[in-house]
């Protein structure tokens, strides 16, 4: 009746802009929902909720430190609902390599902390995911 499924996706495995020394420690840090869908003879029973809530847990409980969604704009309240934020952008803090800024005009990128020395920052509009790899 439901389904949230959850891995790499292809910019983390095989983007040229990240660069290869932090390839491992990202995809050890974020995981990516690539799909959450719901049947529609059972949507608005709170199912992508808990299927989200569960996939947070299990992500937190192996050490993500965040979890990063692509979805239609029309998807973002359902999103900032359930505590993630939203942006055209999102950008990555890799310092001191710098940042890796993620955009796309088809698909807007939301993004959830899962670990207390993970967060967000908001520059020039975007969201900006710190606290990634080790300091
Ligand atoms: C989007 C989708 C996964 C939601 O599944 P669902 O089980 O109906 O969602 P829930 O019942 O858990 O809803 C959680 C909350 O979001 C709200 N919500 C649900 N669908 C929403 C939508 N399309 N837009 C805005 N809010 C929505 C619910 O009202 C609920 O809020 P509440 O807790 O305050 O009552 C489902 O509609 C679906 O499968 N759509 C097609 C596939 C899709 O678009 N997937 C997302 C890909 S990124």
């Amino acid at each position: 009746m439901g389904v949230a499924r959850c891995g790499p996706t292809g910019w983390m495995v095989t983007g040229t802009e990240i660069p290869d020394l932090l390839r491992r420690p990202i995809l050890r840090r974020i995981n990516y929902v690539g799909e959450l869908a719901v049947a529609p003879d059972h949507r608005n029973r709170g199912i992508a909720r808990a299927l989200l809530h569960q996939t947070e847990h299990d992500m937190c409980q192996a050490g993500y430190g965040a979890l990063v969604l692509g979805h239609d704009r029309h998807l973002t309240r359902f999103y900032q609902r359930l505590g993630y934020t939203s942006a055209r952008r999102l950008a990555l803090d890799l310092a001191p390599w710098g940042h890796h800024v993620r955009s796309n005009r088809r698909w807007w990128h939301t993004v959830k902390p899962l670990a207390p020395e993970v967060s967000l920052r908001t520059v020039y509009g975007s969201p900006v995911l710190t606290g990634l790899l080790p300091g």
